[in-house]
C-alpha cells in the first residue's frame, strides 16, 4: 500500500483500468457524479479520454471508492497493492478474476492490518449490445455483509437494485469465468456438429435451423472458431481451476481442431 502522496487530487471515485469496460464505466458514472477519476498506464487511452473532457491520470489518487477494471488477475493484485487505504475505502473488483483471488486478498489484508471493504462485482458487458451495457444488466455481487451494503449504497444511484444479485464472494468470482466457459462449451458443440455434418455432406445450417425450432434447443452458430478477449481466457481459468474436468478440456481441443478445419477449407477454396 502506498503512503499518502502530496499533490494528488482527492477524488471520491477512482476507476482503475480504462479499457473496454473501464472507459465506458467512467463515462457512465460521470453522467451522475462529477468527482470521478480514471487511471490507466496507457498514455494513448489517457490522452483520448482527457481530450473528451474526462478527469484521468496515471497515478491512483486517494478515494472513497475504487473500481478496478484491469484485464488480468495479476494486474488486479498489482493495483490493489498500490491503493492508499488510510480512509477505509470500498474496493470493487469488476474484472474477471481467478477463483481464490478474494481469499488471497483477505489474507494479505489481515497480514498487513489494512482497512478496506471489498466486493467482487464482475462485469457482463457485451460489446455492441446496448441492452447489456454498463448499468442496465443483471449482475452478481459477492463480499461480506458490510462491504455489500456499502457497494449497494454506491451503485443504487447508477442502476436499479433488482439487477444486483447478492451471493458469496466465492460464487461471484467463479460465476463469471464459468459463464464464459459454458458459452465456450456451447459453441464447441456447434463446431463439432458442423464438422461431423460436413464430413457426411449434411448442411449444418439447415440442421441447426430445424433443431432450433424446438423450444428448449439452442444450437449456437459455428463461425471461425472461438476468439476474442474473454471466452478463451476465462475458459482457461476454469480448465486450470477444475483440472480434473473432461468437458472443458474436450471443448478446447474441439475448438482447436475446428480452427484448423476452417483454415484448411479457406486454403482449398482460395479465400
Ligand atoms: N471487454 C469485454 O467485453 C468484457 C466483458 C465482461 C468482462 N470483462 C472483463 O473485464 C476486465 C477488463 O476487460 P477489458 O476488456 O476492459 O480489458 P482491456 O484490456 O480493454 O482494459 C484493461 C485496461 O487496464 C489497463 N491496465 C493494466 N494494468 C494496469 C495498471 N496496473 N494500472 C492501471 N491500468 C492498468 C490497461 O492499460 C487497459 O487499458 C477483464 O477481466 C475482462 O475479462 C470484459
Amino acid at each position: 500500500m502506498k503512503q499518502k502522496k502530496e499533490g494528488l487530487v482527492n477524488n471520491k471515485v477512482t476507476i482503475i483500468g480504462l479499457g473496454e469496460i473501464g472507459s465506458d464505466t467512467l463515462k457512465e458514472t460521470n453522467k451522475k457524479r462529477k468527482d470521478v477519476f480514471g487511471v490507466d498506464i496507457n498514455p494513448k487511452i489517457l490522452s483520448k479520454l482527457s481530450s473528451e473532457g474526462y478527469n484521468v491520470g496515471n497515478e491512483i489518487p486517494i478515494s472513497d471508492v475504487y473500481i478496478i477494471a484491469v484485464y488480468l488477475t495479476e494486474q488486479v493484485m498489482e493495483v490493489i497493492k498500490k491503493i492508499n487505504c488510510t480512509n477505509n475505502p470500498l474496493i470493487v473488483i469488476e474484472s474477471t478474476v481467478e477463483p481464490g483471488t478474494y481469499k488471497t486478498i483477505q489474507e494479505w489484508k489481515k497480514k498487513n492490518n489494512y482497512r478496506f471493504d471489498i466486493v467482487l462485482f464482475p462485469h457482463r458487458f457485451n460489446p455492441q449490445d446496448k441492452e447489456h451495457h454498463i448499468f442496465n444488466l443483471n449482475r452478481v455481487i459477492g463480499g461480506d455483509k458490510l462491504s455489500i451494503k456499502r457497494a449497494i449504497n454506491f451503485y443504487k444511484y447508477f442502476m436499479p437494485l433488482n439487477l444486483i444479485h447478492v451471493t458469496t464472494p466465492e460464487i461471484a468470482e467463479l460465476s463469471k469465468p464459468m459463464e464464459n466457459a459454458y458459452r465456450f462449451l456451447e459453441i464447441a458443440i456447434a463446431e463439432e456438429i458442423k464438422m461431423l455434418c460436413e464430413e457426411k455432406g449434411i448442411d449444418f445450417n439447415k440442421l441447426r435451423k430445424a433443431m432450433n425450432t424446438k423450444w428448449n434447443i439452442n444450437v449456437k452458430e459455428a463461425k471461425n472458431g472461438i476468439n476474442g478477449k474473454c471466452l478463451p481466457k476465462d475458459t482457461d481459468i476454469i480448465n486450470n481451476f477444475f483440472d480434473e474436468n473432461k468437458i472443458i478440456k474436450n471443448a478446447i481441443e474441439i475448438d482447436k481442431r475446428y480452427k484448423e478445419y476452417v483454415k484448411k477449407k479457406k486454403n482449398v477454396s482460395g479465400e
